[in-house]
């Protein structure tokens, strides 16, 4: 017996093999049967002659159930109208276990209860949309870990239980550590500052935790971010890292994970755009053009654009709503990297700029396409005394920052660093706008389950 996967089946033409998996679609005409094999790999069409088969396992493959795990065991064919372009001619069939009846996910994906979808989100995985999803979240996390070990970013990973915050307390998730209040990551950054200065460039990637009561479609409550800090760096070397790194993902996805990307029904060209350099625009500016393109839709937009516009910033000031980042990737086909933000709506950890010390040295990369923030960073606060007084500022525990402040005592530098969350993401190259599809179970203001 040759074992094969289905996705190697270009190195069996016209040999005999057996394939393992589950029937994922069957069909009939006359003498023929149609099986449809997934088998993790791929799917492959397995063509049963009756006149060629045991009369018996040709009328039980007849009434098999979908999703009973079958082994199959023909001739590997070319054939260029097949999907994959290839074909089994089918020998012989062992049912390794017939499953039940109505299994609960229908084979066609564009069935709108979502809310069953996800309920079923241990078998929904089996289908083809949310399995293509994950092996492009699979070339994004390779692709991330293959970039900065190209770059000789070293990963150090950062704790999940915490003593502090890092971008603020109202977004923890906390927990009873032995009858000590702890927090569950939101950042890896304080400790990427601290390794960073250990090992010139560091980063950290697993997963982080937000209590926000969010309901969009880019929030989770618990999602991946990959985070890197650079010793000695500052804004503008943090802006060409985003721009080298998003391409890089990108490029890899479009080279490696192309199939899927066709199977996703994802418009391409949209992807291959993604290249050097990325348009870098002021907070300021950039609000400008929000309004801007806000009267514009609001006059001439389809029912569409006038709700988003509806919802976008009137005036400068603030952070950056769902609306206000879906205009920005309207007006660019690019990430674009917004940066400069008032400094009075940024985390403690800011630096001010010199230039203009209202505004922070930070930047947010924003997607095409209605992405959103992909990224969040910038250069951090180096002084000594000006941290103690945003530590102050910000009313937070200074006994809790004491080993953050050493980092500004024994040796401080500047420094900068981001942080890119994976399932927005994914979800971006995938045109897919949901964050739920992009992780393989997940948590959601009103999901825990399964
Ligand atoms: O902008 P954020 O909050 O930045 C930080 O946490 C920094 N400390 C990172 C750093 O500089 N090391 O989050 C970074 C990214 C966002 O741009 C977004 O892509 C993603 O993390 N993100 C979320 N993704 C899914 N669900 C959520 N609730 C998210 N919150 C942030
Ligand atoms: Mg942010």
């Amino acid at each position: 017996m040759q074992l094969a996967s289905i996705s190697k089946l270009e190195n069996f033409v016209d040999q005999e093999v057996t394939l393992r998996g589950w029937l994922y679609n069957r069909r009939g005409k006359g003498k023929l049967l149609f099986l449809i094999l997934r088998d993790g790999t791929g799917h492959v069409q397995c063509v049963c002659f009756r006149p060629d088969m045991d009369p018996e396992l040709f009328a039980r493959l007849e009434k098999l159930t979908y999703e009973s795990s079958i082994q199959v065991t023909g001739v590997v064919k070319k054939d260029e109208r097949s999907q994959g372009g290839f074909e089994i001619g089918v020998k012989d069939v062992k049912v390794v276990s017939e499953a039940e009846e109505n299994y609960p996910i229908a084979i066609q994906e564009d069935t709108p209860n979502i809310d069953h979808l996800l309920d079923n989100r241990h078998l929904w995985i089996r289908s083809k949309i949310p399995h293509a999803t994950l092996r492009i979240r699979n070339e994004v996390v390779q692709a991330i870990r293959d970039f900065f070990y190209e770059r000789e970013f070293i990963l150090v990973d950062s704790p999940i239980f915490t003593p502090n915050a890092c971008e603020g307390t109202t977004n923890l998730f906390e927990v009873d550590y032995f009858d000590e209040k702890a927090y569950l990551t939101q950042s890896g950054q304080l400790y990427n500052e601290a390794t960073c200065m250990a090992h010139g460039k560091t980063y950290c990637f697993g997963p982080t935790f937000r209590a926000e009561k969010s309901k969009t479609r880019r929030h989770l409550t618990e999602f991946w971010m990959v985070e890197p800090e650079m010793a000695y760096a500052g804004l503008d070397d943090v802006m060409d890292l985003c721009e080298d790194f998003l391409s890089y993902v990108v490029e890899r996805c479009l080279t490696r994970a192309r199939k899927w990307l066709d199977i996703l029904g994802r418009d391409v060209t949209k992807l291959e755009n993604v290249t050097k350099p990325f348009p870098r625009i002021s907070y300021a500016d950039a609000c400008a053009k929000i309004i801007e393109k806000r009267a514009q839709l609001l006059a001439s937009g389809s029912d569409d654009e006038k709700r988003i516009a509806k919802d976008a910033m009137t005036e400068p000031g603030d952070d950056f709503g769902a609306a206000d980042e879906t205009i920005i990737g309207m007006i660019f086909d690019k990430p674009t990297m917004v940066h400069r933000y008032p400094k009075s709506i940024k985390a403690f950890y800011m630096k001010a700029d010199p230039q203009q010390p209202e505004y922070a040295l930070c930047v947010d990369v924003i997607g095409p396409e209605g992405a959103g923030e992909l990224i969040g960073g910038g250069e951090r606060e180096d002084s000594l005394d000006n941290l103690l007084a945003a530590i102050k500022h910000h009313k937070l525990p200074e006994e809790a920052f004491k080993w953050y402040l050493d980092l500004r005592r024994y040796g401080s530098v500047p420094h900068a660093g981001f942080g890119l969350g994976v399932e927005r993401t994914v979800g971006w190259i995938c045109g897919n706008p949901h964050v739920r599809e992009t992780i393989p179970f997940p948590r959601l203001l009103h999901r825990l389950s399964p």
